[in-house]
């Protein structure tokens, strides 16, 4: 395979930090701890945490060692891998349906990641100009930033810009330099608010039993699924943005390693998150299934409720800010860079151009939200059927391709060609799970979703 010269992350830290920081995003700080909440805390926990390792790690590992075999962009790469190994060449589908699902994911992610931007710049100004244009009800204000494209659109462009500046930039000078602020200080944010919680409520050592105690009864099949479906999206697996960032690993990561402290950063940012947000939840009465509506309706309710309230609000969608930012780029690299690599239009206007027909798609998906009836299949607005379509059928399908391409097709001669997986044990271990446990799990997923 050529050796294209291409850039690098700096050490093994700084990729454990920029694809943790892609990993850990809205799944984490938005998604997590609503699920968990609902699904009865520890017991989740526990389950989510063997899909994590079972399912999660495996292909999360499949998809690095591609990313380093192929040492290019995401489309080459893999029709490289599928032509060394002598596979059938509908293979290459992999890489092609993976554009397709981060088209999707980003577009919705943006509009989220652009709530967060509203609410973040809605508290400062808040707390600056107390008496102006004030968030009297934040259930309310959220209703109105989504059902008003108008309100929202400013938001997620500027969201999906920012974006579009930190790719544009580069893979050490963008991206890597982004995340290598953004995740400290999302860590940092993590622990303020932590230790904001256990000061301010008496409820953290509730906090911490209903997180780590597991209650059986609570748990449901429904609940296994959802972890299990959880740990794809959280991982980033199943749409080739862990193909890319394994693209542009330096020769001496250790790839085992790194791959154990990405998961462990991810994991620890959802428990993180969960203390975060779980005491406020506990010392204000909000009720465990309160679902997707947590972060955006429920939470400020609670937060103007509370001394210091405001500013808590303030760090809180800081937070959620950052750990979007750090995760967006990592859906626009792929495109970017097969664009860069495929075209003459260069990096610059090759991410321009990916993130310009994205930002198209995501103004659908705002418009779908108005209640109009725009943008929407049989009566469902794009952006839930996107959501629906994403987590439910393009991440799973594109893992269980990941899983079984590596697994099955792909000789173990090649995987090991680069730095892979040295360890034979682990290198047993983790082809076994691609071959049928993963198999098995994405199956039950890709099954109850229909
Ligand atoms: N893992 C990210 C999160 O938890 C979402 C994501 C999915 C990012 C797929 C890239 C690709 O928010």
């Amino acid at each position: 395979m050529s050796e294209l010269k291409r850039e690098r992350w700096g050490s093994q830290w700084a990729f454990v930090l920029v694809a943790g920081g892609a990993a850990a995003g809205l799944g984490n700080i938005w998604k997590f701890p609503y699920v968990a909440a609902e699904n009865g805390g520890g017991a989740f926990v526990l389950v989510y945490l063997v899909c994590i390792l079972a399912v999660g790690l495996p292909v999360l590992m499949a998809e690095f060692v591609l990313g380093r075999v192929a040492n290019k962009n995401n489309l080459d790469g893999i029709r490289d891998i599928v032509k060394a190994s002598d596979a059938a060449p509908a293979w290459v589908g992999i890489g092609w349906m993976g554009m397709a699902a981060l088209l999707v994911v980003l577009s919705i992610y943006s509009v989220v990641g652009g709530w967060a931007l509203a609410y973040f710049f809605g508290a400062l100004s808040d707390l600056i100009f107390p008496n102006v244009n004030s968030v009297s009800e934040p259930g309310a204000s959220f209703a109105q930033l989504t059902s008003n494209p108008m309100k929202s659109l400013g938001w997620y462009t500027l969201f999906m810009v920012s974006t579009i500046a930190i790719v544009a930039g580069g893979v050490s000078k963008g991206i890597q330099r982004v995340s290598l602020v953004l995740m400290p200080m999302l860590l940092l944010l993590l622990a303020i608010l932590i230790v904001f919680g256990a000061v301010t409520t008496d409820k953290m050592q509730e906090a911490l039993s209903f997180l780590l105690f597991p209650d059986f009864h609570k748990l449901s099949a429904a609940a296994v699924l959802e972890a299990l479906g959880h740990a794809f999206f959280t991982l980033s697996v199943g749409v080739g943005a862990m193909i890319a960032f394994g693209s542009y690993l330096p020769a001496r990561v250790n790839l085992m390693k790194a791959s154990l402290a990405v998961v462990g950063l991810d994991t620890l940012v959802a428990l993180l998150a969960s203390l975060a947000i779980f005491p406020v939840m506990l010392a204000n009465g909000i009720a465990s299934d309160t679902g997707p509506g947590l972060v955006f309706v429920t939470l400020p309710i609670a937060f103007q409720q509370m001394p210091w309230g405001q500013v808590l609000g303030i760090l809180f969608f800081l937070l959620l800010s950052c750990a979007a930012l750090t995760s967006s780029p990592s859906m626009l690299e792929p495109i970017a860079n097969s664009l860069q690599e495929k075209t003459t239009l260069g990096r610059k206007k090759g991410t321009v151009l990916a993130g310009g027909v994205i930002w198209v798609i995501g103004v659908l998906q705002l418009l779908s939200l108005s209640g109009e009836g725009i943008a929407s299949i049989a009566g469902q607005p794009l952006f839930e059927l996107s959501g629906y379509l994403v987590s439910n059928l393009m991440l799973p399908a594109g893992a269980l391709l990941i899983a079984l391409f590596v697994g099955w097709a792909v000789p173990h001669s090649l995987l090991k060609s680069k730095r892979g997986i040295e360890n034979p044990v682990s290198f047993r271990l983790w082809v076994t799970c691609l071959r049928y446990v993963a198999p098995f799990g994405i199956l039950l997923i890709l099954l109850s979703g229909l």
